[in-house]
Parts: structure tokens; C-alpha cells; sequence
């Protein structure tokens, strides 16, 4: 199975640093498609050439996210969670993208920018049935959160989760621990992002709305003594002493 792999990306001082080093991940996975889509009016050719070296297969969409509305007033309760927009012109693609490979099996898998993957989750997550999740180092106020996975008589089995921030969330994950057969993208054409959702709360509304009543989640990597996905973030680097220097004669691209 392809696992087609969408990722919202912004322009800042570390996008293309970002991107380039989730594409040395990516191309040592093999069947990949990539669909990288820009927070931006039109396509950045310094996207664009990244793209092109990458040699994975790819597909290169813009689409531009929305003013925040009363961002002031509604942070906290209402806010307008990141990369909304490009993961559903990302879900937009993809169906197309499977309307095109006459119904072979897929994975989609929402990856950041700026995260840090092991290759091993890549090969895990190719095999998901319908949904497939595991732990991520680095978020809600922990070292990792994930799923807590019981040994039954029919297999693993998800018990509870190991979380402690909005403990009441009904899949209490990151956009980075979960990934999902594409049949459930194709089967519900209706799905996509909340544009709206309370803080945090983007990935459980989100698998709400997409995994079918019944359909058990399936752990991965559970009997493993570390994390495969690391929650992590780009400091933006200090370009204080910039204003100091007259501008290159000939801009070079960071
Ligand atoms: C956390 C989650 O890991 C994100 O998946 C989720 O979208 C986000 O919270 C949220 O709910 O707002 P965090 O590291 O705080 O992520 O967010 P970023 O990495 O800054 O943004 C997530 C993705 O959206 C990145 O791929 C980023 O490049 C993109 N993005 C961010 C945009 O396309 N536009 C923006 O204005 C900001
Ligand atoms: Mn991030």
C-alpha cells in the first residue's frame, strides 16, 4: 500500500530547513506520495524546487488560510487550529489522487512540517486496516502521550490512554499519532477538518467524524520501549543583526 503522507506548510525563516528534512525521512521510505500543501496565495518555487529534488512522488497545492476571525475574543474556546485548510485541500487531492488508482489500498497519515519520524513508523503504519494509532513524544504536557494497550484473548486491545491534559477528549491524540486506511477517505466523501474546534481539541473532533461506530482502534508499536514520532518544533532561529549588513547583490535563498 501507498502511504500518501499531507503536510501543511507555511512560509517562516525555518519552512525550507523544515522541509528538507522531512524529505531525507521521506525518501527512504519507499511508496510514499507526498502532498505538501502551502498556507499561501500561490506556489513558492523555493517549495517547488525542494519538492522537485526530493524524488518522491508528490503533489504541490496552495491553499490560503482564512483571516482569523475574532481571534482576540474567541482563542481560548473557539480557536482556528493550524493547517485546517491545507489538510482538507490535502483530503480533496487524495480522493482524487485514489479516484485515479482504481481502489488500491492506501494509508493517509497527517504530518507536520516540523516533527521528527523514525522510518519504522512509516513501515508500521502501511499495514492499518482502518485506523492505527501509537505514542508521540512531546505533547500535552508530557513526555509522550499514547494509547494504554491490554494483551487479550483476541489480540491488543486499547484500554485507556496515557494523558493528562483534556483527560476528557474521546481520542485523545496529536495529529501525529494516528493514521488511517484510505477506504475510510474514499467510503465517507463528506469527511474533512473542523474549521472551528476548542484548543486542542482538532484530532478528536476530527476521528469523530471519521471512524466508524464499531471500529476498534489498532495500537501499534505498544511493545516497544520507546517513542517512534516526536512532537518536535523549530526554534526560529535570531536574525537580529540582519538590519546591520547592506542587502546580498544577489539574494540567497535560507
Ligand atoms: C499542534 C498539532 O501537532 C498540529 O497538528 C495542529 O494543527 C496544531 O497543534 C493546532 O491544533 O493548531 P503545533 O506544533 O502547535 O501543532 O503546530 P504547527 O506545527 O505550528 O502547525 C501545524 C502544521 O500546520 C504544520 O505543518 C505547519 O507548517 C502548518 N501551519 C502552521 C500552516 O500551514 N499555517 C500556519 O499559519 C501555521
Ligand atoms: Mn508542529
Amino acid at each position: 500500500p501507498t502511504i500518501y503522507l499531507v503536510t501543511p506548510t507555511y512560509a517562516r525563516s525555518s519552512q525550507h530547513v523544515d522541509l528538507t528534512r522531512f524529505c531525507y525521512t521521506i525518501r527512504q521510505v519507499p511508496k510514499v506520495h507526498w502532498i505538501v500543501v502551502e498556507d499561501a496565495e500561490v506556489h513558492s518555487p523555493e517549495v517547488r524546487r525542494i519538492l522537485n529534488d526530493c524524488e518522491v512522488a508528490f503533489s504541490h497545492l496552495v491553499a490560503l488560510t482564512p483571516p482569523r476571525e475574532n481571534a482576540q475574543i474567541c482563542r481560548k474556546v473557539d480557536s482556528q487550529p493550524r493547517g485546517v485548510k491545507q489538510r482538507n485541500t490535502g483530503l480533496v487531492e487524495l480522493r482524487r489522487l485514489l479516484s485515479l488508482n482504481g481502489g488500491r489500498d492506501g494509508v493517509v497519515y497527517f504530518a507536520d512540517d516540523d516533527n521528527t519520524y523514525s522510518l519504522e513508523i512509516f513501515e508500521r503504519m502501511r499495514h492499518i486496516k482502518a485506523v492505527g494509532v501509537w505514542r508521540v513524544a512531546f505533547v500535552g504536557g508530557l513526555s509522550y502521550e499514547g494509547p494504554v494497550v491490554d494483551m487479550g484473548p483476541n489480540g491488543p486491545r486499547i484500554s485507556g490512554w496515557h494523558v493528562a491534559w483534556a483527560t476528557d477528549r474521546k481520542y485523545p491524540v496529536d495529529m501525529a499519532a494516528f493514521a488511517l486506511n484510505t477506504r475510510l477517505i474514499t467510503a465517507q466523501p463528506d469527511v474533512y477538518f473542523p474549521t472551528h474546534a476548542l484548543d486542542g481539541h482538532l484530532e478528536t473532533d476530527f476521528l469523530s467524524a471519521v471512524v466508524p461506530e464499531g471500529v476498534e482502534l489498532e495500537p501499534l508499536g505498544f511493545e516497544l520501549d520507546r517513542v517512534l514520532v516526536w512532537h518536535t518544533r523549530t526554534e526560529l532561529p535570531n536574525l537580529r543583526q540582519e538590519g546591520k549588513l547592506p542587502p546580498d547583490r544577489r539574494p540567497i535563498i535560507i
